[in-house]
């Protein structure tokens, strides 16, 4: 719901002020040091989760619950443990081959499983869309499928890029419904790019057709001598770290009138958010932007639209995803992790298990996805 004013209105909680960058220096120092200290207990107590301390998920889930709301609303400073996580960084996207290997690379059978993997719905490692009505994973993400090409006025015979496109699930789902679109995935990750190509192979597949091509390579490097009709990306940006240089990209991507759509987890706190864990173990330099950081970056690329979608969507998506890694231990647990295995097990539980509960704080009005529409300035 938009107000008068055009910014959004945040239902019963209430926005926060208090940007940490506008603080006098010494309570800027003094933010800093008290937000090291918490993220070194929070450091702590998940690396004892994961070498085996025994706390039942549902003492975990209460313990957030009970404390995020105080974070959210009163101490959201605390929640940007790193200097990089409040500015840009000098890099588009970054770390991105460490980012490869210890997350997007990981034995594809276990991440196929935890994701789903069906006739039109590929794995998918982004929010599905629950609040119409869907019973189930594979229908949630067809949902939130349907409104990014409502969102984003797909065309049929639009030449689309999906910019950081997993296992092309995306392109798979939208040229089954546009007989004429055609897409481009990127991708770095060379195992998600291997099933892409196992799909080009298969007639049942939509990305078998000359409509779709593959390119394997970083965003920070990728050039393209055509000019795409749209951008999508879902998903990608908690991996840009320079949302200045990557909006200059894809700006030089698009056509003049060209239309694109960044579909990225937000929090709606004065600053941007990341954790010690999942920087470490999961998404190396991974940040949530805040809501604000992409309209206010309108120097190639305007905003021109932006919608919240609330974080119990990917409470609900998350939660699935636990429930599936779960019920596929028989079959996971001898795949190749480059660890050992229970522990990867501890840590991975640990990770899907916080995110989901933090997305449900606050009935998922801090925590959500944000979706911006944006052209060329
Ligand atoms: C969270 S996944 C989302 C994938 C897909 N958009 C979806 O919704 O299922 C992020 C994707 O971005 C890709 N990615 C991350 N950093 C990248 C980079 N520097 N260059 C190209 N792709 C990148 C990952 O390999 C992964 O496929």
């Amino acid at each position: 719901m938009t107000s008068a004013h055009g910014l959004i209105d945040f239902g019963k909680h209430l926005p926060l002020t208090g940007d940490i960058n506008t603080k006098a220096p010494l309570a800027y120092k003094a933010n800093r040091a008290v937000s090291r200290v918490f993220n070194a207990a929070q450091m702590a107590f998940a690396e004892a989760y994961v070498n085996g301390l025994e706390v039942p998920d549902s003492v975990m889930r209460s313990a957030l619950h009970a404390s995020m709301p105080i974070f959210f609303k009163h101490f959201p400073s605390l929640l940007a443990p790193y200097e990089w996580v409040l500015q840009e960084t000098d890099h588009l996207a970054e770390g991105s081959k460490e980012l490869m290997t210890l997350q997007y690379d990981l034995p594809q059978a276990m991440l196929n499983r935890m994701l789903g993997d069906w006739e039109l719905i590929y794995p998918k490692y982004s929010t599905g869309f629950w609040e119409r009505g869907a019973k189930n994973l594979e229908e949630c993400q067809m949902h939130m499928i349907d409104q990014v090409i409502e969102r984003l006025d797909i065309q049929d015979g639009d030449n689309i890029l999906d910019f950081g496109c997993g296992w092309g699930c995306v392109p798979n789902y939208i040229m089954s419904k546009f007989p004429n679109v055609r897409f481009t995935g990127l991708n770095l990750s060379h195992e998600q790019c291997e099933y892409i190509r196992g799909k080009m192979q298969d007639p049942q597949s939509y990305l078998s057709s000359e409509r779709f091509t593959l390119c394997e390579g970083d965003l920070n490097e990728v050039q393209f001598s055509e000019k795409f009709d749209k951008i999508l990306t879902v998903g990608v940006f908690c991996h840009v770290g320079n949302l200045t240089r990557a909006f200059q990209k894809m700006a030089s991507m698009i056509k003049d009138d060209g239309k694109v759509f960044i579909h990225i987890i937000t929090v709606r706190i004065p600053n941007n958010m990341s954790s010690g864990f999942t920087h470490k173990y999961i998404f190396p330099h991974g940040r949530y932007w805040n809501f604000d950081a992409v309209p206010s970056h309108n120097r190639d690329l305007k905003t021109v639209q932006r919608w919240y979608m609330n974080g119990m969507n990917y409470h609900k998506t998350l939660t699935a995803w636990l429930d599936r890694f779960d019920a596929s231990q028989d079959f996971v647990k001898d795949l190749e992790y480059g660890m050992n295995y229970a522990k990867f097990r501890r840590m991975w539980r640990f990770y899907l298990l916080m995110l989901g509960t933090i997305f449900a704080t606050c009935d998922g009005e801090y925590n959500g996805n944000g979706q911006f529409l944006l052209t060329k300035v």
